[in-house]
């Protein structure tokens, strides 16, 4: 099957108007959103879900393997410039040229919908103002790279240090100050910001949402006691209805429910969709890494970028608690599907742009 062909049938099976609940691919919108279509804010994000659906039909189905020979073949991980040679290319496999290749067409299919601002200069002053922030450059091998809190953005931060001398090389144990030493987009006038988001490498690295989401919860609200004060004491007093907390307990239902009622362009940046944070559809990434191929895409992209050969990205560290599949089957399992629901839909982008499957959490999933 033939990548084209399932987009071109995409676009014509997408209705332009009012005749969402006759297209043909409503059969691919997962059973527990079809019947709720009153609760969609707008009918792009039941396109979205739509598009989202069929690319998981077909990773569950299989059918991705037999796109094989229709897929252009990348001529995977060659510097452009640097010392070419010094680092070992690094072979990406089928499944992630093929994983790329949904990411970077279903992006450039949801972006081109109108409701979606193709140019940070037409954003509104609050969204560009998130981007910009979360924009980090490095001129000297003219890249930008938006980071994404949980999404190994320490580690990249670091490498973002060494890359500029601030940082002695392969210093990864020493903590980090999050803003000393790094270059903000923000921090440069429009002139020079367009510039650089126009010849720059540009790229991102993303991560399955609701693991992002179960990561921060357990983090945060597990670990560092300034968020268990702040935000754990106004989650609390909020949905426990009580005068005074310690925020020290808040349960993940708590949690979700808090997001739920959140407007995500005021949210904290640890939970944020990831959509908010870096606009893909108005800076166009050159490329899109993720947390679950997190080594071999960051030296993708070291060489990409003409790294020196000895910069390398570190390997997880001891104390890493790994959030894995049964975990998080668990934690949303704890989680009123109404409110599972509406969750998804909050970060439903982040899912659908990056081509992340919805969680199963059907009361039938829930009971093994
Ligand atoms: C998408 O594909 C185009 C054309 O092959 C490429 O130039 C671009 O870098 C890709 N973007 C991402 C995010 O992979
Ligand atoms: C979700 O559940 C269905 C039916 O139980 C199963 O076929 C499918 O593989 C599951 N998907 C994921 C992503 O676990």
């Amino acid at each position: 099957m033939d990548t084209r062909a399932f987009y071109r049938r995409q676009d014509v099976g997408t209705p332009r108007g009012g005749g969402a609940h006759r297209s043909p691919r409503t059969a691919l919108v997962p059973r527990f959103l079809r019947c709720r279509a009153a609760v969609l804010p707008s009918m792009l994000t039941f396109l979205v879900i739509v598009a989202s659906g069929g690319l998981l039909l077909m990773i569950e189905k299989g059918m991705l393997n037999s796109m094989e020979t229709s897929l252009p073949r990348r001529s995977a991980a060659r510097p452009e410039h640097g010392p070419a040679g010094r680092r070992r290319p690094v072979a990406a496999d089928m499944d992630t040229q093929i994983l790329q290749e949904l990411r970077n067409r279903t992006i450039h299919t949801m972006c081109s919908q109108k409701d979606l601002v193709d140019n940070i200069w037409s954003l509104s002053d609050l969204q560009r103002k998130i981007v910009l922030q979360h924009v980090l450059v490095n001129d000297e091998h003219r890249f930008l790279y938006c980071y994404v809190p949980k999404v190994a953005c320490s580690n990249w931060k670091r490498l973002m240090k060494m890359l500029s001398g601030a940082l002695k090389f392969n210093d990864f144990r020493s903590k980090l100050d999050h803003h000393h030493d790094l270059v903000f987009l923000s921090s440069l006038k429009p002139d020079e910001i367009r510039y650089r988001l126009k010849h720059y490498f540009k790229f991102m690295f993303v991560r399955d949402p609701m693991e992002r989401l179960l990561s921060a919860y357990r983090n945060k609200f597990g670990e560092i006691e300034s968020y268990q004060k702040s935000y754990g004491v106004k989650i609390i007093k909020r949905y426990r209805k009580v005068d005074s907390a310690k925020g020290d307990d808040v349960t993940f239902t708590e949690f979700i429910k808090y997001l739920v009622d959140e407007n995500e362009e005021r949210m904290n940046e640890h939970w944020m969709p990831i959509y908010t944070l870096c606009q893909p559809c108005a800076v166009t990434y050159d490329f899109i890494g993720s947390y679950e191929h997190l080594e071999r895409d960051s030296e993708y992209v070291l060489q990409h970028i003409g790294a020196p050969s000895h910069i390398r990205f570190p390997e997880r560290q001891t104390w890493y608690k790994p959030v894995t599949k049964e975990i998080l089957h668990y934690y949303l399992c704890t989680v009123p599907q109404k409110l599972l629901k509406e969750l998804f839909l909050k970060y439903i982008l982040d899912f659908s742009l990056f081509a992340y499957a919805l969680p199963n959490t059907t009361t039938e999933d829930c009971r093994h």
